[in-house]
């Protein structure tokens, strides 16, 4: 009987809801379809320079008999986020060869898996990647594994919000995550009912929220707005300065509305943070993980390498990384269909 292949696991980047999910479908597929044996690298890089490893066995966080890893936040594998790996190569690759593995799958953003696949190159390891983030910035993916949820959590604070501000008559402004795109922003302000979403991808002009807002007040009669910022907006574009102020682009926009509005106005300011990274992952994101997971594993049965897992319509399509890398982060289309949906319903989403 041959020996059974020995498969490393790990999650690099910020965390996000689903990640569990993931590692469960690939221990269940690996473990129950192909024999492997199965181990957690803690903390990703950080693990292998460091040569950890975790034997991972179906149901091997019991209570009971229930298997608590479909449903829970977070990454029991731990993750890093940030620092120069690829100046600890040599380490990390030498840590590699002596755990003994034969393949690594892991899950990350674009920039993990960029530098995860440049120390696969070096140390001629088999590896797949599974792409992770609330931002949903990894480009030929429709989706990433945490994005649904996080759109979820917005659009739940983003009704709270709502009653809160029209009792009161204020405008909330509400700044959520996304660097570099808007994603997150877009479907969750659409989702949320938002009057104005603003982008990293589309300008915009404070003077034309302020005439929006006013708009609301004297034709609707709406005397309360919910302004959903994305924190990697650029200054606006009448600003000459396009350095980003410290206080965050939510306080920025809340105080420029304060300063240009014809009205007399209200302003609050809600951060939401890294509550959108935490939370029980949706129905959507556990089903996109265990088709991600699933279909990881079998793409190391059929011995292939630097393949990352894509969600294209609904289904899993796996692409070359280099692909997904050159054209990683990746925005929203300042013209695209969700866009012209936004505006025709009436949502300010910056200039046109
Ligand atoms: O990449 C996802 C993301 O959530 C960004 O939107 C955000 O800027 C960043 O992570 C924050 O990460 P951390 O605080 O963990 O460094």
């Amino acid at each position: 009987m041959n020996t059974p292949k020995r498969l490393g696991i790990l999650t690099s980047g910020g965390d996000c809801p689903g990640l569990n999910a993931v590692i469960r479908a690939v221990v269940s597929h690996a473990t129950l379809t192909y024999n492997w044996e199965v181990f957690g690298i803690p903390y990703a890089t950080q693990g292998l320079r460091e040569r950890q490893i975790i034997p991972l066995r179906m149901h091997s966080f019991d209570l009971r008999g229930i298997d608590p890893l479909v449903s829970m936040g977070g990454t029991i594998l731990g993750t890093v986020n940030g620092g120069n790996t690829l100046a600890q190569a040599e380490d990390i690759i030498a840590g590699y060869r002596a755990l003994n593995l034969d393949a690594l799958i892991a899950i990350g953003g674009d920039g993990s898996l960029r530098i995860l696949s440049e120390l696969a190159m070096r140390g001629n390891w088999q590896f797949i990647g599974i792409p992770k983030t609330i931002d949903n910035d990894v480009a030929v993916t429709e989706r990433s594994v945490g994005f649904d949820t996080a759109v979820n959590t917005i659009t739940d604070a983003l009704n709270r919000l709502t009653f809160t501000a029209a009792s009161h008559d204020r405008v909330m402004v509400v700044e959520v995550m996304g660097r570099d795109a808007g994603h997150l922003a877009l479907h969750a302000g659409i989702a949320g009912g938002a009057d104005v979403i603003l982008l990293p991808e589309i300008p915009y002009s404070v003077q034309e929220i302020c005439e929006h807002l006013a708009e609301l007040r004297d034709r609707w009669q709406r005397r309360f707005a919910i302004v959903v910022v994305a924190e990697g907006i650029h200054p606006p574009a009448e600003s000459p300065c396009r350095e980003k102020p410290a206080c965050g682009m939510g306080q920025f926009i809340a105080s420029q509305i304060g300063e240009c509005s014809p009205y007399p106005v209200d302003v609050r300011v809600s951060v939401l943070g890294h509550i959108q990274r935490g939370g029980i992952p949706t129905a959507l994101d556990r089903l996109i993980a265990a088709a991600f997971g699933k279909t990881a594993v079998d793409l190391v049965a059929a011995g292939k390498s630097n393949q990352i897992v894509t969600w294209q319509c609904g289904e899993v399509v796996a692409v070359p990384i280099e692909q997904v890398c050159e054209q990683s982060p990746h925005g929203v289309e300042p013209d695209s269909p969700l866009v012209q949906t936004a505006r025709a319903l009436g949502i300010y989403v910056g200039k046109k």
